[in-house]
């Protein structure tokens, strides 16, 4: 199978919010409570991913991993920092979200939709990215961490009833290449 990496068009969408949904329901069924995964609706994520789609702001990047055939199988979303956890991350650049559908994990395609927007992010002049990941979710952190990723604070808040405690975690872009 090849995997194609490539910036995110308004028909992509569905296929976002589809990964989006499978890819919380795959990843966090371990972690969080029945409840909290139940509410989720690829509708009320594809509302979510048509507002960032129109966002109308040139430093944000949303690139979709596409298999052959067209279907969508994995995204991620970077750009300038903001909202909560904003200040305790002190980065530049956040990464909003990142996901795979479990079939094809382990195959490099994290590594280059992180690069993608990495690249993307210095180039605007960008000098550091950080984001959120569950403190159990070790899969994903021992990800960040080969790409050069260095643990920071952590924060706990309630996630749909439950609490939850994520580890930030820093990436010095000046130092990526
Ligand atoms: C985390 C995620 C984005 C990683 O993407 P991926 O395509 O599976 O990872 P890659 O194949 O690019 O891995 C690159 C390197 O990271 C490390 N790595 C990746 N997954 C790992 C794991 N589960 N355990 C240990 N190391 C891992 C390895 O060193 C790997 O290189 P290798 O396969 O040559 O050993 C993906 O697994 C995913 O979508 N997970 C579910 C959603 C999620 O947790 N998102 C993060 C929310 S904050």
């Amino acid at each position: 199978m090849t995997i194609r990496i490539r910036d995110a068009a308004e028909a992509d969408v569905e296929g976002i919010a589809r990964v989006h949904v499978q890819g919380w329901r795959e990843t966090y069924k371990d972690f969080l409570s029945p409840e909290a995964l139940a509410g989720l609706s690829v509708e009320e994520r594809v509302q979510l991913w048509q507002r960032a789609l129109a966002e109308p702001e040139p430093r944000a990047k949303l690139l979709v991993a596409e298999a052959d055939g067209g279907e969508i199988v994995g995204f991620i979303r970077g750009g300038p920092i903001r909202g909560k956890g904003a200040e305790l991350l002190a980065t530049e650049a956040e990464i909003f979200a990142i996901y795979l559908l479990d079939r094809v994990k382990r195959q490099g395609i994290g590594r280059r939709l992180m690069a993608g927007v990495f690249d993307h992010l210095s180039a605007h002049g960008l000098r550091s990215v950080g984001l959120w990941v569950l403190r159990d979710n070790l899969s994903a952190r021992r990800f960040y961490e080969t790409l050069g990723g260095t643990a920071g604070p952590e924060q706990s808040f309630d996630l749909r009833g439950q609490m939850v405690t994520e580890v930030a975690y820093r990436f010095d872009l000046t130092l990526q290449g």
